[in-house]
């Protein structure tokens, strides 16, 4: 039976793919074994390799400062990447890494059985919503049948680190992180 711990060691060791060649550390992910929700990004860059830790280089920074929009906290939720290994110079993940890598994820989510998975950038969610665009996307969830055997809820947005580069894109993140709560608790209540 795997458990999330078991996840987690099984990605420390992880040989499956390329990007295990340049990585200082695997970065499994983390946050609550029961959230509610759980965000999914992209990949590590340089201080999450660094750390083995997600979200916690200028990205991760501004996700906490979403989080607390809500009044959430980091251990509030579970924080993870499609792929747990850092792309060389922050390339995007390629198919074949992202398809190596995914039964981690899949198992995660199976684990947490989160109520809403939150994508964060264009990668994370076309590997659950394919041909999706995000500019049309984000901010509106979707129920798909996604992981397992029930519809999931999915709720696309764009990626933190747009928000670096584009002041604009902030309070864009902003205002669709704002409608998580209402959200959550609308599908509490079917
Ligand atoms: N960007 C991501 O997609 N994931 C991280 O963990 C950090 C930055
Ligand atoms: Fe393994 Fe995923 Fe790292 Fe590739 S990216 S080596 S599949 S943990």
């Amino acid at each position: 039976m795997s458990t999330l711990k078991n996840i987690h060691s099984s990605v420390l060791s992880c040989k499956k793919c390329r990007l295990s060649e340049g990585r200082i550390n695997a970065v499994p992910g983390e946050g609550n074994p029961n959230a509610d929700i759980m965000f999914i990004g992209e990949g590590p860059g340089k201080s999450e390799d660094e750390k083995g830790v997600p979200f916690v280089g200028a990205a991760g920074k501004f996700l906490d400062e979403l989080l607390a929009e809500i009044g959430l906290k980091r251990s509030d939720v579970f924080i993870t990447n499609v792929v747990k290994c850092r792309p060389p110079e922050n390339r995007d993940p390629q198919d074949d890494e992202i398809a190596m890598c995914w039964p981690y994820l899949e198992e995660q989510v199976r684990q947490i059985k989160p109520k809403l998975i939150v994508t964060l950038g264009r990668h994370a969610m076309n590997r659950f919503l394919p041909n999706l665009k995000i500019s049309e996307a984000h901010g509106q969830a979707k129920r798909f049948k996604g992981v397992g055997t029930d519809k999931q809820v999915y709720f696309p947005m764009y990626h933190p680190a747009v928000a670096l580069y584009n002041g604009s894109y902030r309070e864009l993140l902003k205002e669709d992180m704002r409608k998580i709560p209402k959200l959550l608790s609308m599908i509490e209540s079917v």
